[in-house]
């Protein structure tokens, strides 16, 4: 089921064992086993429940899968975190209720393995049903024999039960075992431990632990295979002041620098970089349809360039080194003249070492406005939300990897979140207030997960990165990966304060445990006076946006075209620091769909891009990465399936972006996407398949790549060429 390592052996082995009875009786054949025609995923280890018959009722036998419904985020989840799934049945050899005793049907409920709560999903019969919906972090499946199909509670004979993959995860002391080994130098393979000082220039600080989850000490010795860089320090570089709002026209010239600041954050002074010494980098409001001189200055110790991400611009300035341009070195300049098509909201950042410049500080967005006064419905107010995180030690931000990333595998995690730079956001709004969000999630890797707790605040969400959704959808929890952007409208109906939070399902995997992480990202203070003009009427309704309909339909006969490319998203380990990979293999017995917070901070940290390359690869010619060849004509439109794979050592989450174009999300695993709105990057949680439909409308050679800064900076990207 997994690569062959004993510690993922022996618990397989435990796992069967904890069966029971049930493991003697199982079929030969995996009943999850994908069909060879069902390469839309998702992953059957993840996803699929093989049902095993109870008892002495052998001749029952089933799957139930699980299908995360199509949602206007790249996955469905709870503002809790917890995914949330519709059960596919299929089953088999179910015997006449009758038979069994007092019943008259069968009856599928999702429980968790503490039975309770229950949910009843319904009545089920051999052959295929979808029921739900469920969203527990482990799930056990049970089909009964009941009296009636409109009982409430289990109470007949059970027939059916499995569970899901996460029921697999067992706690273990594999890592303090393992450390044990670290303590032992001839017991671990030396030149796997880099667990001395020796080869690093700048002292390495480790990062500090996750609260929630203990580690072993000797894990704090490792040290990454690079030296620490972090922008040297200096009481004459200036203090970052907060962003400002740059309002240009058609035609107009703007001189952006990027250098050292120093902010003061968490009681600390520390040396960040900003644009034009403002956290966030200045938000440039624009029309749609008007084009800028942007006259970029480098003034950090590395060379780069500035990308204007989803924007559909002229390839030359892109901002792309060595694809679009040559870098700009420390010290030069380059003008860029972008060009603005369409209305919406975006962002703009370094396209070299993202996983330092970025990190540090130098993103800013752009807010593109229609000229259609009616783009929206009326809003009270606006509030552009740049959501971040950092990693702080005592000292400051952990250093960065100087030849190579730091945290190659995972990402950056931070410890601490940042809304526009700062740990927290505030706003004051009347009673009845519409405050229109548009959110941009500028961290390196994590997927943020937001929603208000507190005074009532009702969402609906309108657009996403290159246009206004189909239709506005009503959501309780917004779900937004690096680099995509979200328009959400929120009414605050209830004098008090709503806080806006970060909530998430974390994993401690050493205790096999999942953890609630609630982070407080900023506070609305709702007054009880009475907001003015009243837009009441307007946020009630949903809009059906007519014109992206219109445009969305020119596309449909295309929907069921076959897939034209085919990318696997994967890993090529390399030779990881001792003990990572016993540990990633221990993992890997479950993968959350979305991996949504670091707790092994010390085992993210030392893996660099020395060791860890990612990988998009070709189905057909096996091609990977820069390797990949696409040729296309301006005008044409394809298919492309992105499957991410389960079994790399290292499967998480992948937000794949593409440049210069867009798309539409077709599918997601097979279900067709019922939220359509035109994007430029997807999340692609782990398991899952993602169908999208690409239109090459500008030409240039043009970068797709995944959005985490450190796996773009090992690997993951390609380059495909669009002909006039
Ligand atoms: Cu936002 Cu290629 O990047
Ligand atoms: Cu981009
Ligand atoms: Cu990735």
């Amino acid at each position: 089921m997994l690569r062959a390592s004993g510690v993922v052996l022996l618990l397989t082995v435990c796992t069967t064992a904890a069966r029971g009875d049930a493991a003697r009786v199982q079929p030969a054949k995996n009943a999850c086993a994908p069909r060879p025609e069902a390469s839309e995923g998702p992953d059957s280890d993840l996803y699929c429940i093989e049902l095993l018959p109870a008892g002495d009722i052998e001749s029952a036998s089933g799957t139930a899968r699980l299908l995360s419904p199509s949602s206007p985020f790249g996955v469905s989840v709870t503002p809790a975190g917890e995914h949330v799934y519709d059960v596919l049945f299929d089953l088999q050899g179910l015997p006449d209720p009758a038979s069994l005793g007092p019943y008259t049907t069968h009856i599928a409920w999702a429980t968790t393995p503490q039975l309770h709560p229950v949910v009843k999903l319904g009545p089920v019969g051999n052959g295929i049903v979808k029921l739900g919906r469920v969203a527990f972090d482990r799930t056990l499946i049970l089909i009964t024999a009941e009296s009636s199909p409109a009982v409430l509670e289990r109470g007949g004979r059970l027939v059916l039960r499995g569970t899901s993959a996460s029921v697999r995860m067992q706690p273990h002391d594999l890592a303090f075992l393992l450390a044990g080994l670290l303590g032992k130098s001839d017991s671990a393979p030396a030149d796997h431990a880099h667990h001395t000082a020796e080869n690093t220039t700048g002292a390495w600080t480790p990062p500090p632990m996750h609260p929630e989850v203990a580690m072993p000490p000797e894990l704090m010795t490792l040290r990454p295979d690079v030296s620490s860089y972090l922008p040297a320090k200096d009481d004459a570089i200036p203090l970052a002041r907060p962003r400002e709002l740059l309002r240009l026209r058609d035609g107009d010239t703007v001189a952006l620098t990027a250098a050292p600041v120093r902010r003061v954050l968490f009681g600390r002074t520390m040396t960040m970089l900003a644009f034009n010494e403002q956290y966030p980098g200045p938000l440039i409001q624009v029309d749609e349809g008007s084009t800028i001189i942007v006259r970029f200055t480098n003034r950090t110790d590395f060379p780069t360039a500035v990308h204007w991400h989803g924007v559909r611009l002229d390839n030359r300035f892109d901002g792309v080194p060595h694809v679009t341009q040559e870098p700009v070195a420390p010290g030069a300049s380059f003008e860029y003249r972008v060009h603005f098509r369409d209305a919406g909201i975006y962002w703009y950042h370094p396209h070299h070492r993202e996983d330092v410049l970025q990190d540090l500080g130098l993103y800013g967005n752009l807010l593109v406005r229609s000229r259609d006064p009616n783009f929206f419905a009326p809003a009270n107010r606006e509030e552009v939300l740049m959501l971040d995180d950092l990693l702080v030690g005592d000292a400051g931000p952990v250093g960065y990897g100087l030849e190579a990333p730091t945290h190659a595998l995972m990402g950056r995690f931070g410890n601490v979140l940042l809304v526009n730079g700062e740990p927290q956001w505030n706003a004051s709004v009347n009673r009845g207030e519409v405050v229109r969000l548009f959110l941009t999630n500028v961290s390196s890797t994590r997927v943020f997960n937001v929603s208000f707790q507190g005074a009532a605040a009702r969402m609906k969400v309108v657009a996403s990165d290159l246009s206004r959704y189909e239709r506005e959808h009503w959501v309780e929890n917004i779900t937004i990966a690096p680099a995509e952007r979200y328009v959400v409208d929120v009414r605050f109906d209830e004098p008090g304060e709503a806080t806006l939070v970060n909530r998430v399902r974390a994993i401690d995997h050493i205790q096999a445990r999942f953890f609630e992480e609630t982070q407080p990202l900023g506070t609305v203070r709702v007054s009880s006076q009475r907001a003015t003009p009243d837009h009441t009427a307007a946020f009630d309704r949903l809009r059906r946006n007519a014109g992206v309909a219109s445009d969305i339909e020119r596309y449909r006969p295309q929907f069921q075209r076959s897939v034209d490319h085919e990318l696997t998203i994967t890993l090529e380990p390399g030779d990881l620091p001792f003990p990572l990979r016993p540990l990633m293999n221990f993992e890997s017995v479950y993968r959350n769909p979305v991996e949504w917070s670091g707790t092994m901070p010390e085992m993210d940290w030392v893996a660099t891009g020395r060791t860890a390359r990612w990988i998009l690869r070709e189905r057909g010619t096996g091609r990977e990465n820069m390797d990949i060849h696409w040729r296309f004509r301006v005008g044409d439109i394809v298919k492309l399936r992105l499957v991410n794979d389960r079994a790399a050592l290292h499967a998480m989450q992948h937000p794949i972006h593409i440049h210069g174009q867009r798309f539409l999300v077709l599918s997601v695993n097979g279900i067709p996407n019922e939220h359509f709105v035109w994007k430029d990057t997807v999340l692609v949680p782990t398991g899952f398949t993602t169908d999208v439909l690409l239109e090459l409308s500008n030409p240039g050679r043009w970068m797709l790549h995944c959005h985490v800064a450190e796996h773009i900076e090992t690997g993951m990207q390609m380059v495909f060429e669009v002909e006039q």
